[in-house]
């Protein structure tokens, strides 16, 4: 196959990439974890996506080195075989940045590329790759302190990578807030929360004075009584219809501009209703490196 695209797999989610790939009548190759494509194609289900790849034969190590600097300057390596020539080659590469961002990060300058050894004369590689960390991984250094669970590392992403957060004094609302996660980042940003659960939120986040908590269905409240939020964010437990149906009538009957929802799988992903959702005009979705078996729909 003549790849044009290659699309690393998130681990464990192997499965609904080829899923995907299938529902959307992509042929592909894999190898391990790296499916070659034949299209110019950005799957949801990629850790990350090498676009525009090239197949490069190799006489040896150096001149793997040499071609690949000669491509690029980040090279990021996913091994499929040959794995110690392989490693060589990537040590020969300028030594690329692997330690953990702190939120808001800026983004780093250069492209990321990634490669990988088809075969021991054969690279496949492309200089940009759809994220600018090696293969899509964006750890954060960690506050391990106060947020009560580890789901505030997806809103952490999110406006690091994906879009700015709202400015200083924004009325928002956070849906299935429990414990808090997402709450406390948001609070962190001074932004005026308004955190709905059915259960309760940590005693510490609820204690911040620009949040306000109440305890109810978020499917029940009427978004007419609730004036002047500007971005709504989820991350309810719920059938992805169920959600659906919510963000439309807070698009209808609500001064709500900004959505930033988490869709999350029971079973397999319905790719169906991904396409409901990716409708609705100015719509974008991705599957973070901190999200499981879910998504985030923005818009
Ligand atoms: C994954 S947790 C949210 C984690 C949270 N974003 C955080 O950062 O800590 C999902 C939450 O959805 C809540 N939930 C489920 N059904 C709900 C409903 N009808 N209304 C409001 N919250 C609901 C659950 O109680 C649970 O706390």
């Amino acid at each position: 196959m003549n790849s044009v695209t290659v699309a690393l797999a998130i681990y464990g989610l192997e499965s609904e990439l080829e899923r995907e790939l299938i529902y959307r009548n992509i042929r592909f190759e894999k190898h391990d974890r790296l499916y070659f494509l034949d299209t110019d194609y950005r799957p949801l289900f990629a850790q990350a996506t090498w676009i525009a790849c090239q197949k490069i034969s190799i006489t040896s190590i150096g001149d793997g080195i040499k071609k690949l600097k000669a491509l690029g300057k980040n090279w990021a390596l996913f091994s499929i075989g040959n794995r110690r020539r392989a490693q060589l080659i990537q040590e020969g590469l300028p030594t690329i940045k692997t330690d953990p961002i702190p939120f808001l990060a800026q983004a780093p300058k250069y492209t990321m590329g990634g490669w990988t050894l088809l075969d021991a004369t054969t690279i496949i590689c492309s200089p940009q790759t759809t994220s600018r960390y090696p293969l899509g991984k964006t750890e954060f250094i960690e506050n391990k302190t106060v947020p009560p669970s580890r789901a505030y590392l997806k809103l952490w992403e999110f406006f690091t990578i994906h879009c700015p957060p709202p400015a200083p004094k924004t009325k928002v609302i956070d849906m299935g807030a429990c414990p808090g996660g997402w709450s406390w980042v948001l609070s962190q940003l001074n932004l005026e929360v308004i955190s709905i659960d059915k259960a309760p939120l940590d005693p510490t986040i609820a204690k911040s004075h620009n949040i306000t908590f109440l305890q109810e269905s978020a499917f029940g409240l009427d978004p007419k009584k609730i004036s002047g939020v500007e971005w709504l964010f989820s991350d309810i437990i719920c059938y992805p219809e169920r959600l659906l149906a919510l963000v439309k009538k807070w698009i209808t009957e609500s001064s709500v501009q900004h959505f930033v929802c988490t869709i999350k799988f029971q079973g397999e992903a319905d790719f169906a209703v991904i396409d409901e959702f990716l409708k609705i005009p100015n719509s974008k979705m991705v599957h973070l490196y901190h999200n499981k078996h879910e998504v985030m729909w923005w818009k």
